[in-house]
């Protein structure tokens, strides 16, 4: 199962160094304006270029192949494609034999009976956010009142701006850095979400847990609110609209949205293909033999994800918008 949803449904599709990558998308109202341009922005932002990202470009044209006629979505599946035209498949022809330590080679050619496509992490890549990155877009059509940002707020454990030291020197040593996104939500209507099974934070987590590499989220005050007493905890509503004079909620409270900011962070772990080499099982020559990772990697693929952060919390909202 690869669709997330239940009015607008997206189901992401194709492998890192296959043909294409893409995003179908069911029960995307009709009429809204939509052209290739619409997703230029976001698409850059999640672009590789920056110190600690990936040698491979791509060009990352979104061909919208159904779903819009006249500049505008039809109400049928929208389907948009990317070409993959930048692979150098011979980098990951061992990986099935001998699999990335943390990275998906094993389970997927356990999993699926050694018929998995490995190269470039076939399936499970971080390419696959391309396509939720345009789904992202389209979200936020439908919800143009809600203003959803992400920002990386720290990378390798040092707060962001400041970590050019330690990238530089996990670059140098061929090692990899995690980072921090924070995601603030405004306007979201008070009434979204539900108790239980499908509360807002369990709706958002079951998105951003899709994304390759997130390791955990944490709403408002997070982790930190299990060493706080519920005097210092508790947010005092201070108006008629129920704004608090402090959101420890992050925004969500019953499982449903409160009128206040949505506040939530995102953990991703460091990079799994690192150049060091590493001693794990090789399954052909059955024994412990070092592992030298070839391919094009992010150091930190963390610094491409606050848009990616930000498409899953707009393809959540915009499903709870339509009803759902
Ligand atoms: C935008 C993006 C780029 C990524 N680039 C790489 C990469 O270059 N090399 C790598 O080993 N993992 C990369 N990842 C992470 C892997 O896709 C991920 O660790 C792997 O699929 C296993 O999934 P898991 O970490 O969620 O268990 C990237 C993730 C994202 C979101």
């Amino acid at each position: 199962m690869n669709t997330l949803g239940t009015i607008f449904r997206v189901s992401i599709f194709g492998e890192s160094h296959g043909n294409a990558i893409g995003v179908c998308i069911d029960g995307c109202p009709a009429g809204i304006a939509l052209t290739a341009n619409d997703f230029e922005a976001d698409i850059q932002r999640r672009k590789s270029g920056a110190k600690g990202t990936t040698a491979r470009h791509e060009a990352d044209t979104p061909m919208l192949l159904s779903g819009v006629c006249n500049q505008k979505t039809t109400g049928a599946p929208l389907t948009i494609v990317f070409n993959n035209d930048n692979t150098r498949s011979g980098d990951y022809a061992q990986l099935a034999q001998h699999p990335r330590p943390s990275h998906s080679d094993f389970v997927a050619t356990q999993k699926f009976g050694g018929n998995a496509d490995v190269r470039g992490g076939g399936h499970f890549s971080g390419r696959l956010t391309l396509p939720l990155v345009a789904a992202g877009v389209v979200a936020q059509k439908i919800i143009p009142q809600v203003h959803i940002a992400a920002q990386l707020i720290e990378v390798g454990g040092q707060k962001y701006g400041e970590h050019n030291d330690v990238l530089a020197a996990a670059i140098a040593k061929g090692d990899s850095l995690g980072g921090v996104v924070e995601c603030r939500v405004q306007d979201a209507p008070i009434g979204w979400g539900s108790p239980f099974f499908n509360s807002l934070e369990s709706l958002i987590s079951h998105a951003v847990f899709a994304i390759p590499g997130v390791r955990g989220i944490e709403f408002g005050t997070g982790f930190a609110a299990a060493k706080m007493q519920g005097s210092t905890h508790n947010d005092l509503i201070i108006d008629e609209l129920g704004h608090t004079q402090t959101n420890h909620a992050g925004g969500i409270v019953g499982g449903i949205a409160n009128g206040n900011e949505i506040v939530f962070r995102v953990a991703f772990k460091p990079t799994a293909s690192i150049s060091l080499p590493q001693p794990t099982y090789n399954f052909a020559a059955q024994q412990v033999e070092t592992l030298r990772i070839k391919g094009r990697h992010d150091a930190c693929f963390a610094l491409r994800t606050p848009v990616v952060v930000e498409a899953a919390a707009a393809i959540v909202l915009a499903d709870l918008s339509l009803g759902s």
